[in-house]
């Protein structure tokens, strides 16, 4: 298709079918929470294993939220109804109309998959990437809609935190922003309006610069990483110490994101810090690989 030069972004009203690609930690989640919210969505992975661990943890999840009281068990059917799994992009996307994209953050993959919604997604639909380090300007030439392509961020644990970060860049239309931002109010969230696209949007940069401080500060021998964190929880009242929040988002992906920031600004002040890259490289990635910065046995 052309690209295209007026907005035809759907109103809130018109989102009915949400399309979420890749079901990892993100992609599973945000798909759980707009199935929770009443849209009829579908989870789409190229690996059909990855797809059934997700429908296998988040009906767990829905089973444990039930237990605690929390969910009436008819609605946590109903939602896992209205969730499906799917490794077919072109069928899944045929009648999308608002696709959450959180596969690998690669640009390659990232482009090729925009690429190819461009062509198959319904003409109205809009695309948005759930990426925190690529901005969706990188992708969004390749859709030939780029008015209604953006950057929509969640955040770890997606199920939980209210935060939504809505990204524009320079083509995204008024009407994409609105209604992304009203998609995401609806899915139970706050959202937050970045008006141009920087690294790190706004939570990154802020949580980089808390860890930048404690990695620097245990390295220097002058606290433990445990009174670090206690002292984060207990006289900021954080709910996670920049540590233990850390081996919660992964390792490599904290190692990503900086490495990352630094390509795009630079600055010898974004520089990876080398002690997150010597636990990745032995392959201690935080909670998920039972050892990072502290051991999850
Ligand atoms: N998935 C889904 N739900 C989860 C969860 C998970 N992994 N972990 C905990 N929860 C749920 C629990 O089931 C519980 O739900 P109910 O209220 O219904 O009972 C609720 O969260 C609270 O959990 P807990 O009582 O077990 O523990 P907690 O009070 O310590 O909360 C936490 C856990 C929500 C993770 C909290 O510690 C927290 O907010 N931590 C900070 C998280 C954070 O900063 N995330 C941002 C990461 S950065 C990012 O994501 C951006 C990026 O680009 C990398």
């Amino acid at each position: 298709p052309l690209p295209s030069t007026e907005s035809t972004a759907p109103s809130i009203e018109g989102i009915r079918t949400i399309l979420v690609i890749g079901s990892g930690t993100m992609g599973s989640q945000i798909g759980m929470a707009a199935a929770l919210a009443g849209y009829e969505t579908t989870v789409q992975d190229i690996s059909a294993e990855s797809l059934a661990k997700a429908r296998a943890e988040l009906t767990a999840r829905m089973e444990a939220t039930v237990a605690k009281g929390r969910l009436a068990a008819a609605e946590a059917e109903a939602a896992l109804g209205r969730l499906s799994f799917a490794t077919d992009l072109d069928a899944s996307a045929a009648g999308a109309d608002f696709v959450i994209e959180a596969a690998t953050e690669r640009l390659d993959i990232k482009e090729q998959i925009f690429a190819r919604l461009g062509q198959v997604a319904p003409e109205h639909a809009i695309l948005a990437t759930n990426s925190s380090t690529l901005g969706a300007s990188k992708v969004a030439a390749a859709t030939g809609r780029p008015d209604r392509v953006c950057n929509m961020h969640f955040f770890n644990p997606a199920l939980v935190m209210k935060c939504v970060e809505v990204v524009r860049h320079r083509a995204t239309s008024q009407a994409t922003v609105e209604t992304t931002l009203e998609l995401a109010r609806r899915l139970g969230k706050q959202p937050v309006l970045i008006n141009r696209e920087v690294p790190g949007f706004i939570a990154n940069r802020l949580m980089g610069a808390i860890q930048k401080e404690a990695l620097a500060l245990a390295a220097a021998g002058i606290a433990s990483r445990e009174d670090i964190d206690t002292t984060a929880r207990t006289a900021l009242g954080h709910p996670m110490g920049p540590f233990e929040l850390m081996d919660m988002v992964g390792l490599d992906v904290i190692d990503f994101i900086a490495q990352a920031t630094y390509a795009e600004t630079g600055d010898a002040a974004d520089r990876p810090d080398a002690q997150v890259a010597a636990l990745v490289a032995e392959g201690k990635l935080g909670r998920k690989s039972g050892q990072g910065f502290y051991a999850y046995p």
